[in-house]
């Protein structure tokens, strides 16, 4: 027993390393061939409509999508081969992104150009045959796999040809989604955590859950043969879907003082409302996320000016005011070169105020691979339901004109940091900047 003991301790600790690195989910891997899973166009025949949906989503495209492709193949793969013990996190990312290869132990996945069932992505199969998850929070692929004859609904009783059906509550819970968009990192950082967030907030309490705002119920049919009811919609539109991003915010901006005088200062204050998403904004892949308020005055001569925010003096506030400085060093790593210097942070105007969460690698600097993130730099995003203000205080500069002056504010959005698309070659439409919402204010100056 003496001998014993401390080889079961050895053990433990080992397994609870495994645990905390990879998630309760890692012996998923292998567990099902690809043969046990149904392919989405099996039942298109009967779920047209809802095939068409889940084609135009991106969970449909999740190891396919041209930026997933490059993140996975020109980054997690070489990072890890230059440094194996990202190896486990570079093959959890087919948990998530290619769970039928996962499940084949097919990892990695041939790419998505040889057309492999990886390509899947998340299927109707997939989500349609989990009984529930390990463990007792939701994150890193930790879902349970059955495949077979029964596919889980919402719904009791309800009828098919081609398959059985039983009601599964939790395939309409929050932790059902959880299980894939929440994801710990290596270090033990929460890089992803939509799940979580929204359980915290107003929604959860009030029983508002991921399904009601991704998978909305419209009444129809779900199957062409099917019964006339309210039924979940297959959207699951999110950041790719440009009008779920339309208004997710209000934005509203005043003057201290309508009338100032032409040598005067100006004090301007603008109020953001997290309206419409049920977690922050921006959730997700935060670390590739950018959310920034730009605000300028135009004077009754038509110049232009730039208003950069007031600091509050928060800590880590550095990382939400968008400067000229350099970050994502670490990619020095998977791209093979030493001596990268790293690219601009932002890329956008000096002085706006960004919403993010800053990423850390283990140096403690800026990066957007979540594998990499041991801790953050600060939080500062919308929280649902969350209202913000942010001053912009104005003296004014001594050439401006008589007469009205307009303030426009804009909250803007991008998929992925500019100058980290540029470098890597990421398609435009990742890149492309997206208004969420934007509001108007004036003041008059005189003399
Ligand atoms: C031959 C036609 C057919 C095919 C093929 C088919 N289904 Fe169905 N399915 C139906 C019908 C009909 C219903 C019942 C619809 C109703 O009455 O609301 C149904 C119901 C369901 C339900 C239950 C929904 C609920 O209301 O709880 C799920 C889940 C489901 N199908 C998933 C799938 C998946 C996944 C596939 C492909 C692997 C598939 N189906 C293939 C005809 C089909
Ligand atoms: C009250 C409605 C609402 C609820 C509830 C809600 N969302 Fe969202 N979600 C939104 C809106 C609006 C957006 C678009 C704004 C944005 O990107 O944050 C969004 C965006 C997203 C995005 C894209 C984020 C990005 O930046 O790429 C994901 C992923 C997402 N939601 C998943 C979830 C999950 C998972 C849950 C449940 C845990 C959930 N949502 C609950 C409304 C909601
Ligand atoms: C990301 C996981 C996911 C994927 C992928 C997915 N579904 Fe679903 N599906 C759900 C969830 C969740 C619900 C129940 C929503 C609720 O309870 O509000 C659902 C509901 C359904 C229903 C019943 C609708 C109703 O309200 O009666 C059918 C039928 C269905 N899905 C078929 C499909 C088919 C066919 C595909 C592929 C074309 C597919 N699903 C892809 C998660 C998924
Ligand atoms: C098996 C893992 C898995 C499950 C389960 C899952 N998702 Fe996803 N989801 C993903 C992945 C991976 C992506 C990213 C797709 C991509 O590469 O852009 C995604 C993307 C999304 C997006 C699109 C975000 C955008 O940027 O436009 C939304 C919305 C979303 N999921 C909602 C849900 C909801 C709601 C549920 C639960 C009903 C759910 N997901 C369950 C893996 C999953
Ligand atoms: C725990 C599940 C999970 C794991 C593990 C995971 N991802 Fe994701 N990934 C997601 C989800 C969910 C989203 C969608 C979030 C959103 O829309 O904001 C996503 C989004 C992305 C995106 C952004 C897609 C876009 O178009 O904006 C990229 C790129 C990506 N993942 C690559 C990877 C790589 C590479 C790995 C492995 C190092 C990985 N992911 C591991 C769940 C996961």
């Amino acid at each position: 027993m003496r001998i014993l003991s401390p080889l079961l301790a050895a053990l433990a600790l080992i397994l609870l390393a495994a645990w905390v690195l990879g998630g309760p989910a890692i012996e998923s891997r292998g567990a099902h061939p690809y043969d046990a899973f149904e392919k989405p166009a099996a039942c298109r025949a009967c779920h047209r409509d809802f095939y068409r949906q889940w084609r135009q989503s991106m969970m449909s495209q999740a190891y396919t999508h041209h930026w997933d492709e490059i993140e996975y193949w020109d980054l997690a793969v070489p990072h890890a081969e230059k440094d194996p013990s990202f190896k486990e996190a570079q093959e959890g990312c087919n948990g998530c992104h290619a769970p039928l290869a996962w499940l084949a132990g097919d990892v990695p996945p041939p790419r998505p150009a040889a057309g492999s069932r990886a390509n899947e992505s998340v299927s109707c199969d997939l989500c349609h045959t989990v009984t529930g998850f390990a463990g007792d929070t939701p994150f890193n692929f930790n879902w349970v796999s059955s495949p077979g004859r029964v596919k889980y609904g919402p719904k009791p009783g309800v009828e098919s040809p081609h398959h059985d059906t039983q009601r599964s509550d939790f395939l309409s819970s929050a932790e059902f989604c959880g299980t894939c968009h929440n994801e710990m990192s290596p270090f033990g950082a929460w890089v992803k955590s939509t799940q979580l967030e929204w359980a915290e907030g107003p929604y959860a309490a009030e029983g508002v859950r991921c399904q009601d705002c991704h998978a909305p119920r419209a009444w129809g049919r779900s199957a062409s043969m099917g019964e006339e009811a309210w039924v979940a919609q297959h959207l699951f539109h999110g950041a790719h879907d440009d009008g779920k991003l339309a208004g997710a915010v209000e934005i509203r901006i005043h003057p201290d003082e309508r009338e100032v005088p032409y040598d005067g200062v100006v004090m301007l204050t603008a109020q953001l409302f997290n309206a419409k998403a049920g977690h922050r904004i921006p959730t997700g892949s935060v670390e590739d996320r950018i959310v920034w308020l730009h605000v300028t005055a135009t004077d009754a001569a038509g110049k232009t000016w730039h208003l950069p925010v007031d600091p509050k003096g928060f800590d880590g506030e550095d990382y939400t005011i968008a400067a000229d400085v350099l970050a994502y060093q670490d990619l020095a790593v998977p791209l093979g070169r030493p001596d990268f210097p790293g690219v601009q942070r932002d890329g956008e105007p000096v002085g706006d105020r960004i919403y993010r969460k800053a990423y850390l690698d283990p140096e403690g600097r800026m990066t957007m691979m979540q594998w990499n993130t041991q801790s953050f730099g600060v939080d500062y995003r919308l929280g649902p339901r969350e209202t913000v203000l942010e001053t912009f205080t104005w003296d004014m500069p001594d050439d401006i004109a008589v007469g009205r002056v307009t303030v426009a504010a804009s909250l803007n959005y991008r998929k992925l940091v500019k100058p980290v698309a540029d470098l890597l070659e990421v398609p435009d439409d990742e890149e492309e900047l997206i208004v969420i919402n934007r509001a108007e204010t004036w003041f008059e100056v005189y003399d």
